[in-house]
């Protein structure tokens, strides 16, 4: 009874918050950045346009037809891991309940100022990496998988959240001591359902091993971004750092809606035409407020990177559209948009363009 009167107060006084940041809406939980309490968001996913994708396997590596079932993220077991245990669905709210109160003894995370320098701009260095971030071009990637299909048909997929050194290049796999491989019990027990609940939609592994994808995503590219690391949070709860960058990542994807934004332009899955490759950079970087990277497999299109320069942390910062900083597209000057289900053998792209 106290528990659950105290819950209602707090999450009264997370709502205004939540309600003035966009980006937050739909997410599990944010953390509030002036009380630092863990905060339930209302709002339902409804509102927050549809999209979706596929998978990939290395990063910046095309995929090849016939090597595709063994991607760099599967690894021995990762099969086995999807039986743990479901806990009761009133667990989650109790744990949360707990941690909020748990918030409310102790201090919490970290506040950034408002006028950090906005990652790669920086004309001096700055010391404080929990609320810069030095390799600070983050890029939202998504798959547009039809072969096989995979994730909604009328939506892209999250591929996921990485850091760039602002000319291209990218760290990778910064702390294998916490390349966690529990993802989804970390965002259970984080009371971090909601984003899990999306991630099982719209953060799909093409062969369907989403755990094993989500921690090679975490561990490979999550590990490199500094405002995670453990030393940022003064009150730290080990793996909450992986909940904020699954959710951040979320919330972030929520605003990208690439297959609205070519639906919009005219743009739709046919697999009898070709599409002109600028038509469809200028569909997506007139929404989204720069060039974006396209990708294809061959002469089919398959990925898009959103890129970003962050004021402030991942966590609770603002996200800057922002020019690639090194990247190319990979695709022809006129490309396939093929429609997912399309073929219905996993071949569709073939049969459909001949
Ligand atoms: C993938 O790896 C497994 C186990 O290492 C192996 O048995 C299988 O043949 C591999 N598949 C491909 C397509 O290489
Ligand atoms: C920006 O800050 C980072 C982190 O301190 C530093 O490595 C980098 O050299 C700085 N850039 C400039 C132009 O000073
Ligand atoms: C996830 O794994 C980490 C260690 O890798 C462990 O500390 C943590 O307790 C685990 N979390 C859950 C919810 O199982």
């Amino acid at each position: 009874m106290l528990v659950r009167s105290t819950l209602r107060f707090l999450l009264s006084l997370c709502l205004p918050t939540i309600s003035s940041q966009p980006t937050s809406a739909g997410l599990t939980y944010i953390k509030d950045s002036s009380t630092s309490l863990f905060c339930l968001s209302s709002l339902s996913d409804t509102q927050l346009i549809r999209q979706r994708v596929t998978r990939e396997p290395e990063r910046r590596e095309k995929k090849k037809k016939g090597q595709k079932s063994n991607s760099s993220w599967q690894k021995p077991g990762a099969l086995f891991r999807r039986t743990a245990v479901k806990m009761p669905s009133h667990k989650p709210i109790s744990l949360l309940a707990t941690s909020m109160l748990a918030s409310v003894a102790a201090a919490a995370s970290r506040i950034c100022a408002s006028n950090t320098p906005l990652s790669c701009h920086n004309t001096t260095a700055v010391d404080d990496t929990c609320c810069f971030i030095p390799s600070g071009q983050l890029l939202q990637t998504q798959f547009w998988d039809t072969d096989p299909s995979t994730g909604p048909a009328d939506s892209w997929t999250i591929h996921g959240l990485w850091p760039d050194n602002c000319d291209g290049s990218f760290p990778q796999t910064c702390d294998a001591s916490r390349a966690y491989s529990n993802i989804t019990d970390i965002l259970t027990a984080m009371g971090a359902d909601d984003t899990l609940h999306y991630m099982q939609t719209y953060w799909k592994d093409y062969q369907g091993n989403d755990e094993s994808f989500w921690e090679h995503e975490w561990g490979k590219h999550g590990t490199c971004i500094t405002t995670l690391d453990p030393g940022c949070y003064d009150d730290y709860v080990p793996t909450e750092e992986a909940a904020d960058f699954f959710s951040r990542t979320v919330s972030l994807f929520k605003t990208l809606p690439t297959y609205q934004w070519l639906a919009d332009a005219g743009i739709t899955p046919d697999g009898s035409k070709s599409y002109a490759l600028e038509d469809i950079q200028s569909a997506l970087s007139q929404q989204h407020g720069a060039d974006v990277t396209l990708g294809c497999e061959g002469k089919t299109l398959n990925q898009v990177w959103y890129h970003f320069n962050v004021q402030g942390s991942l966590q609770d910062g603002k996200f800057v559209a922002s020019a690639p900083d090194g990247a190319k597209s990979t695709c022809p000057d006129s490309v396939y948009y093929d429609p997912k289900n399309g073929g219905g053998d996993g071949d569709g792209d073939r049969i459909l363009h001949g």
